[in-house]
């Protein structure tokens, strides 16, 4: 299933983001404001259990968040960006490392590093990166994830190609994809257009 935002809030953000006049800064603040607005909208279904708490004026029983703390997973670099705003909603969230970089003249995903937090079997695994292109590098981490036994696994994209969510939701039917903005398509470099240019390079100021 693939879900979209609609707020006017995240899609405002994500126009200041595309902006070629945002500096890094900035793209940074708004990678980190957009993933929390958009992981508001992709927790709305977390499962909760009744506990018994006092308060100063009586004792109540009240919903808390059930089960093993999620699990969030960025794709290297640029999915970091995000995670500040993930961790602003779970605090106590587990944070994976994820490792792909693209072979600029293929466009095919390596993956160089992988580091998960233990009993993924039993966690919600929030995966997040802000672009979705041929969907290789997606596609490829949460193939990894399942490896660990996880089976209830959410990914974030800020903005994803139509090329990029056939790709995955085909692959992965069972995985939910939360996307912020849909693109047009994919250029000859396999960039997103209109798009916002190269995401990592973007929050590190590595161009
Ligand atoms: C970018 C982006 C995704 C990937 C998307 O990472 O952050 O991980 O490209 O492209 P795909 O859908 O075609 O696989 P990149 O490989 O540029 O690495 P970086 O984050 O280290 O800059
Ligand atoms: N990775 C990016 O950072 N941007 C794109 O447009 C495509 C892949």
């Amino acid at each position: 299933m693939v879900v979209y935002m609609k707020h006017p809030l995240i899609l405002h953000k994500i126009t200041m983001l595309r902006d070629e006049r945002t500096g890094t800064s900035d793209f940074r603040k708004l990678v980190e404001e957009i993933a929390m607005l958009m992981g508001y909208e992709a927790l709305a279904d977390l499962k909760t259990h009744q506990v018994e708490i006092k308060t100063p004026i009586e004792d109540t029983i009240q919903p808390v968040l059930d089960g093993r703390k999620p699990a969030v997973i960025p794709i290297l670099r640029a999915g970091l960006g995000m995670v500040g705003g993930l961790l602003a909603l779970l605090p106590n969230a587990k944070v994976g490392h994820i490792g792909m970089y693209r072979d600029e003249e293929t466009h095919t995903p390596h993956a160089y590093y992988c580091k998960l937090p233990p009993f993924m079997e039993e966690r919600l695994a929030i995966v997040v990166d802000p672009m979705l292109a041929t969907g290789g590098s997606l596609i490829d981490a949460v193939n990894e994830i399942k490896k660990s036994g996880c089976q209830n696994i959410k990914c974030m994209c800020i903005i994803a190609a139509p090329e990029g969510v056939a790709a995955f939701t085909k692959t992965h039917p069972d995985v939910t994809l939360y996307v912020g903005a849909l693109d047009r398509c994919l250029n000859e470099n396999a960039y997103i257009c209109p798009g916002l240019g190269d995401a990592g390079d973007r929050i590190f100021g590595t161009k």
